[in-house]
């Protein structure tokens, strides 16, 4: 019997190959069990650093660590087995030096068993992922209101919106797409800038708060599920899973304090003998 198992998951070159064609289903996940509900709907689950804020309760991204990065990689993974799995390169992972970003992008692919990684920037980290990719790490770019430079942008803030800032955004979009990374996230960008991105680059654009037009959308699993109570303005929400939560936690509160069995019955009662 050979060793050599087959790739099941959906692999890079299937992503590409979404350029111009059928739209990417991306999500973030960052656990076991919504990777199980995600895995045969989405092409891709991306374990984004915004588990910084939706984990862990952080203000921004820039406190996430490799080692936070690979244990929520590693649980995605164990939840899932078909969509592909991207695992963010938190900040200061990579910037430093194309060597740098192999070594942890390394041990985050090794430890996780993920597909690719992403790593924010354009131009400046062209470098990186040119190195990486080389050398067998496929690389997804993010481009755009990239949240960890948010103290550089002073906050949150769409990207693009005069058009004496669209030529730095679209030399960022080539560089990636030159340089080798397999797609390019488009964050909170104007609308007719990631259009014409999307346009431009040879690879598939994934947006963000960007355009309708991209190759793909990627949208915060929380955020659409309506468990984040200040959601991003662009979101659109398909449930509204806090309100329901919150009503079922009082419900079972009810049962404890009234001493109901919170359970369907009680299995581990005594069965009477003789
Ligand atoms: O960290 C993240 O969740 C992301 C997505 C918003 C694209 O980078």
């Amino acid at each position: 019997m050979s060793v050599v198992a087959d790739i099941k998951r959906v692999t890079v070159p299937e992503i590409r190959a979404h350029k111009n064609a059928k739209p990417i289903v991306c999500l973030t996940c960052y656990h076991a069990h919504t990777a199980r509900l995600l895995d045969n709907h989405v092409d891709l689950m991306l374990v984004g650093d915004s588990l910084g804020m939706v984990m862990h309760g952080m203000e921004n991204t820039l406190g996430v660590t490799l080692d936070m990065m690979i244990t929520h990689g590693k649980a995605v993974m164990r939840g899932s087995n078909r969509a592909l799995v991207v695992v963010d390169m938190p900040f200061g992972s990579y910037e430093e030096s194309p060597q740098v970003a192999f070594r942890n992008a390394h041990r985050v692919m090794a430890e996780t068993g993920c597909t690719a990684v992403k790593m924010e920037g354009g131009a400046r980290i062209a470098e990186q992922i040119r190195y990486l990719t080389e050398r067998g790490i496929p690389v997804m770019g993010h481009i755009g209101l990239t949240p960890q430079k948010i103290q550089i942008f002073g906050g949150f803030k769409t990207q693009g919106r005069t058009e004496a800032e669209w030529p730095e955004i679209e030399a960022d979009a080539q560089a990636v797409s030159e340089s080798g990374a397999f797609s390019v996230v488009l964050e909170g960008m104007a609308e007719p800038l990631a259009a014409k991105i999307t346009g431009q680059v040879s690879i598939p654009t994934i947006g963000i708060g960007a355009s309708a037009e991209c190759d793909g959308q990627i949208l915060v699993m929380e955020d659409m599920l309506g468990l984040n109570p200040n959601p991003p303005k662009f979101v659109r929400q398909y449930a509204n899973l806090g309100p329901d939560i919150e009503a079922a936690v009082k419900a079972y509160a009810v049962d404890v304090r009234e001493r109901r069995f919170p359970g369907k019955e009680n299995v581990y009662t005594m069965k009477k003998t003789g």
